[in-house]
């Protein structure tokens, strides 16, 4: 294939979002690091994603290089600069201030405060459990996926129970500043939720600092490092952001978890014959359907792919969804769903390098229990229906999920 019929990464083909890794074995074929003619660069390959993600680039919109990508970017939303959070969350920001913020974080949610939860969630999963049991059939998404993270995340934080609807609004529509294709109509949209969801966290901190207990705001709130704390801003931006990454990607994780368990029953049944499988089986889903399907980098400096190179300044998707298929690094069988696959945990769907998910450990053991739970207490657990998927490119996953047990 020459370079003027190869092809390049379109998440408007029809079907692309129902199940886009028919596209991206095409890309790692033919274009595995390609310019797309809207500027930006795209990479396919496990060895090359993660070698841009351990490489420490930027995640600063500030650092775009003049062209397509970053006039597109000033006209959706007036200036370059990220559009959530106020541009103030560890996830859009670049050392030192990531490295400062992610450490301030880490203080407040440790191993013990995610071991804490774990009898909490343990018992949620099964109260969600019995109400499946007795209905016979739902849809799993609203039944236990997506109500599961989000009242465990607003639990671990501390957030009041009647702010619960309005934040999950909020959150849904922040939630469509991870997608590309954002109009100027959603780009207004995102910035409006982004400040009343900033206004809601504010109010809530200020009656943290005067009513501190032991959950996650105040924890951040009182964590200090050399007499370094956060301040009121960085304290918002940060709690959004673990409302954010805290749920949406576990929403997916367990939803397409179960999705594929169900449309590979010798896997399903490999699993309830041994249960010590678990753990890697957690890790084998999140490589077979990666909750968040690619990341953003800004290149600090000329990033060398083959005979490829993608210049300073250029904005790259990294694509975890193609590398976690990428046969070059699992080997002929990338597409098959194995359970005990000695090496699932080399997974990209955490990350890599100094950006690596804080909440991986509270993910896998969401995971754990939810899947878990599922398969345990439900030998009849089957597939009612067909899946409907959310329509999203990034934070792809069911919008619902009708099974029976
Ligand atoms: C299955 C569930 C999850 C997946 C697939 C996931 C995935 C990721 C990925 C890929 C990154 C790296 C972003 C980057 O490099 O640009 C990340 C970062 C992050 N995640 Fe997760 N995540 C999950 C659950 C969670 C949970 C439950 C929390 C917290 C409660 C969380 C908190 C964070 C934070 C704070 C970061 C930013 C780290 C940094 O910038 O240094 N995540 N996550």
């Amino acid at each position: 294939m020459d370079q003027l019929s190869a092809p390049v990464f379109n998440p408007f083909e029809p079907g692309f979002t129902d199940d886009p890794y028919p596209q991206y074995a095409r890309l790692r074929e033919h274009a595995p690091a390609h310019e797309h003619p809207l500027g930006f660069w795209f990479l396919a390959k496990y060895a090359d994603v993660q070698a841009m993600l351990k490489s420490d680039q930027s995640v600063e919109l500030s650092n775009l290089g003049p062209g397509r990508y970053r006039d597109m970017t000033e006209q959706l939303y007036g200036e370059i600069t990220t559009p959530r959070l106020g541009g103030l969350s560890m996830l859009d920001r670049d050392p030192p201030t990531h490295t400062r913020l992610r450490k301030l974080v880490t203080k407040a949610f440790t191993p013990r405060a995610v071991s804490a939860i774990e009898a909490d969630i343990a018992a949620r999963v099964a109260a969600r459990l019995d109400d499946i049991a007795d209905a016979g059939s739902v849809d799993l998404v609203a039944a236990l996926a997506f109500p599961l993270p989000f009242e465990v995340i607003s639990r671990m934080l501390g957030m009041p129970e009647t702010d619960h609807d309005r934040v999950r609004e909020l959150a849904g529509v922040l939630a469509k500043s991870f997608e590309p294709g954002v109009d100027p109509e959603l780009a207004r949209r995102i910035t409006e939720a982004d400040l009343e969801l900033a206004g809601i966290v504010r109010e809530i901190l200020r009656w943290k600092r005067d009513h501190p207990t032991d959950d996650l705001m105040s924890a951040m709130i009182a964590a200090e490092d050399n007499g370094d704390v956060l301040n009121t801003e960085e304290l918002v931006a940060q709690v959004e952001l673990i409302y954010l990454a805290g749920y949406h990607n576990t929403v997916n994780l367990i939803a397409n978890g179960t999705l594929a368990l169900l449309r590979n029953p010798d896997q399903l049944a490999l699993l309830r014959a041994d249960e010590t499988l678990l753990d890697n089986a957690i890790d084998e889903l999140l490589r077979f359907d990666v909750p968040t399907q690619a990341l953003r980098r800004i290149t600090l400096q000329p990033f060398v792919v083959g005979d490829v190179v993608i210049p300073a300044g250029a904005f790259v998707l990294t694509n975890l969804g193609s590398a976690n298929r990428d046969e070059e690094f699992w080997g002929e069988d990338a597409d098959k769903l194995r359970l005990d696959r000695d090496n699932a945990r080399a997974h990209l769907s955490f990350g890599a390098g100094s950006r690596f998910c804080l909440g991986a450990a509270l993910a896998r053991m969401e995971g754990r229990l939810a899947i878990g739970g599922l398969v345990r207490r439900f030998g009849g657990l089957q597939l009612d229906g067909d899946v409907r998927w959310n329509g999203r490119v990034n934070l792809r996953g069911p919008e619902t999920l009708p099974i029976s047990v």
